[in-house]
């Protein structure tokens, strides 16, 4: 039935600056890809066959955030006719759900920029539904909506505003179901910095089951906010870090500060802790080092990490998965690697046993 639909197109959306280094990762000489279209955080590939929507072939690597087939490309001056158009092609595809989504502006912490958040798209959410109302579908759009697995997703891509891109993916990982790829948990009063976002993400997409009571170490905790949200879940929290904590963090009953470097803490003082979680600035290898010697001590009965690996020269995206067998020798059996939609020039390592 949805022969109209097969299409060679897939997209890929990344953080800014990462577009080079996927191109290169994807477009292999001997690979399914060649390149078509490349925008800051957004680019499209052919690949060698067309295929159908709800396909579950589609690029996958730690540096792509969102991904799925693309059905069109649209250009036009207002919205309302864009819509129009947009629903005529899509009446007899089997669609479940209508993600609209922005491709990102900037880096993610850029001047308060955070992914995902778009007025445009929240604008266009709701033309959307009064369309498909005035329609009599009672299918939804919008933003923010989590898609459970093998949902049946379309997309619209606000590349510009004037330029969008109609997509189409079923859901397959935790990441397909969020719109555009991002997790955006509501931003407390008071945050103390964005690591509350990064770990937030963190936790939902590795599925961290941190429950009120663990205990969890921080390593690189200052000034507090991803101690802020395991303190919001109820963990009983310890701090390593040589520079001050905020003092909201600093003075709750659940916390305690180490007012040192990791190296310096002797590791069978690790021993209490069943979650570690590293966001040192700190090269990968030290990173790691620093991890394998805590973790491997005989006395460690640490079940998960979540790790934030410094991606300094965006060429260290190669050494992922060498990363990954590491991690995966210390005999965590889960291990898996994602560039956040909160992180910056880092990627998230998580690992349980
Ligand atoms: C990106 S900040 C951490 C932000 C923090 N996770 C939060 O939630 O606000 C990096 C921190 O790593 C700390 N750091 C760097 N090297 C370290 C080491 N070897 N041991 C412990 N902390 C370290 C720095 O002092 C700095 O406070």
């Amino acid at each position: 039935m949805n022969q109209p639909f097969t299409s060679p197109f897939v997209y890929a959306a990344c953080q800014h600056g990462a577009e080079k280094i996927l191109k290169e990762l994807l477009c292999e000489p001997l690979g399914p890809y060649r390149l078509a279209y490349s925008q800051k955080g957004f680019v499209t590939f052919k690949s060698n066959l067309a295929t159908p929507p709800w396909s579950r072939s589609l690029p996958d690597h730690p540096l792509i955030r969102s991904r799925g087939h693309v059905l069109e490309r649209l250009e036009g001056e207002l919205a309302e006719p864009m819509i129009e158009t947009i629903l005529q092609k899509v009446g007899e595809l089997d669609w479940e759900h209508l993600h609209i989504w922005q491709r990102d502006i900037a880096q993610p912490g850029w001047h308060g920029f955070e992914p995902g958040r778009s007025a445009l798209a929240s604008f266009l959410v709701e033309k959307f539904n009064a369309a498909l109302d005035k329609r009599g579908d009672s299918r939804r759009a919008s933003s923010d909506h989590i898609a459970s697995a093998d949902t049946k997703i379309l997309e619209v891509c606000l590349d510009e505003p004037n330029r969008w891109w109609l997509a189409a993916k079923p859901v397959q990982t935790t990441e397909d179901g969020w719109a555009g790829g991002v997790y955006a948990p509501p931003i407390p009063d008071g945050m103390i910095s964005r690591a509350y976002l990064k770990l937030a993400e963190a936790i939902r997409w590795s599925e961290m089951p941190i429950k009120p009571g663990d205990r969890v170490v921080e390593i690189g905790s200052s000034p507090g906010g991803a101690c802020q949200l395991l303190l919001d879940l109820g963990a009983k929290v310890t701090g390593v870090d040589p520079a001050d904590m905020d003092e909201r963090i600093a003075n709750h009953p659940s916390f305690t500060h180490w007012r040192s470097r990791s190296l310096q803490v002797k590791r069978k003082e690790f021993a209490p802790f069943k979650y570690l979680i590293c966001d040192a600035n700190v090269a990968p290898n030290y990173t790691l080092d620093t991890i394998e010697a805590i973790v491997t001590y005989p006395t460690s009965r640490i079940e998960g990490l979540i790790l934030t690996i410094k991606l300094s020269d965006w060429e260290h995206a190669k050494l992922i998965p060498d990363h990954l067998e590491r991690v995966h020798s210390w005999g965590y059996s889960r291990v898996d690697a994602r560039q956040l939609a909160h992180n910056r020039r880092e990627y998230c390592l998580a690992a349980l046993k």
